[in-house]
């Protein structure tokens, strides 16, 4: 690799992206982002701003033109299109980092169907390498009840005693941006986990103590939860979401040491990022 990487990161303007943008360039790589909408992207200007789309392989194959390492997220709940996306990107840099799901490991029978197994066994039939960041649960999943805690005091979710390993994005993006620019990290999976798993009623409390009240969850009714989820990520992604979430009460995500092992910095808990993001629980 150049002494200088030159380093393609796609989602950059998300919730990860921006961190691993940032997070590259401490680390003093040449970071080129590939965005939809440069104008809006609003990202430091270090940052060189390629215009593309990864519903557009001929846009990917041109942001990546002489990089050597790319950050690849694939939006949406299937993995149709991937396939010249990622053709695309491995024509041109010899290593990718994925932003993968721990989920899919959940299954000891072999990986779980669906959009996240689809898209790692697509990277491993293509040349070069990769690392898969394979994620818990985004700890920002639980802003989905930001509107609930500002309206008030009981929060509604299917399944309240299923038990998440939250993760922070800013391990995510602290474990993706090390496998970016240290090769040691190439031809490795790693399940990047928070540091305890709580069921979604103690995630509650913990927004509650940090908020200084008294948050309380409540089970919502199935179908009511079926036909949002339907609605946010298509019916057969609902259902497989709400099966998983029926089978995290008995037997929560598990909890992982591998970001500390990667970053060298323990996992943030889930309290560190609601403080974070208190503010947008506040409204
Ligand atoms: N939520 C979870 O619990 C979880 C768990 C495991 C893995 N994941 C994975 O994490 C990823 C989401 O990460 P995130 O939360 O950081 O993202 P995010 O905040 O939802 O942002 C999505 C990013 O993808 C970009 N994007 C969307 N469609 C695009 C397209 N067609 N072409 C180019 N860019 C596109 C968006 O760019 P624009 O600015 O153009 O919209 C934005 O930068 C997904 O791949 C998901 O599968 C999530």
């Amino acid at each position: 690799m150049a002494s200088r990487p030159i380093v393609l990161v796609t989602g950059a303007t998300g919730r990860v992206g921006r961190l691993v943008v940032d997070g590259l360039l401490s680390g003093g790589a040449h970071v080129r982002t590939l965005v939809r909408s440069p104008q809006a992207s609003n990202l430091p200007p270090q940052a060189e701003v390629a215009q593309g789309d990864l519903h557009e392989p001929a846009t990917v194959a041109k942001a990546a033109a002489g990089a050597d390492a790319a950050f690849l997220l694939w939006p949406g709940f299937s993995a149709a299109g991937a396939e010249p996306v990622i053709e695309a990107l491995t024509g041109q840099v010899a290593h990718l980092v994925h932003l993968s799901a721990a989920r899919l490991q959940r299954d000891e029978h072999g990986p779980m169907p669906g959009v996240w197994s689809d898209v790692e066994s697509i990277i491993e039939r293509s040349p070069g390498t990769a690392t898969f960041v394979r994620s818990g649960g985004f700890a920002a999943n639980t802003l989905e009840w930001a509107e609930q805690v500002r309206a008030g005091d009981v929060v509604r979710m299917p399944y309240p005693g299923a038990g998440r390993s939250l993760v922070h994005e800013r391990d995510l993006a602290d474990v993706a941006v090390r496998a970016l620019l240290d090769r040691r990290h190439a031809g490795r999976a790693y399940v990047a986990t928070g540091p305890e798993s709580l069921s979604c009623q103690d995630q509650v409390r913990v927004i509650g103590e940090v908020l200084g009240r008294r948050l309380r969850a409540q089970a919502q009714p199935l179908e009511q939860a079926r036909e949002q989820w339907s609605g946010l990520m298509g019916a057969t992604f609902a259902e497989q979401s709400l099966a998983y979430w029926a089978g995290l009460v008995d037997e929560p995500e598990r909890v992982t040491t591998d970001v500390e092992a990667v970053t060298g910095h323990p996992a943030r808990s889930y309290e560190t990022w609601v403080r974070d993001h208190a503010g947008e629980f506040r409204g």
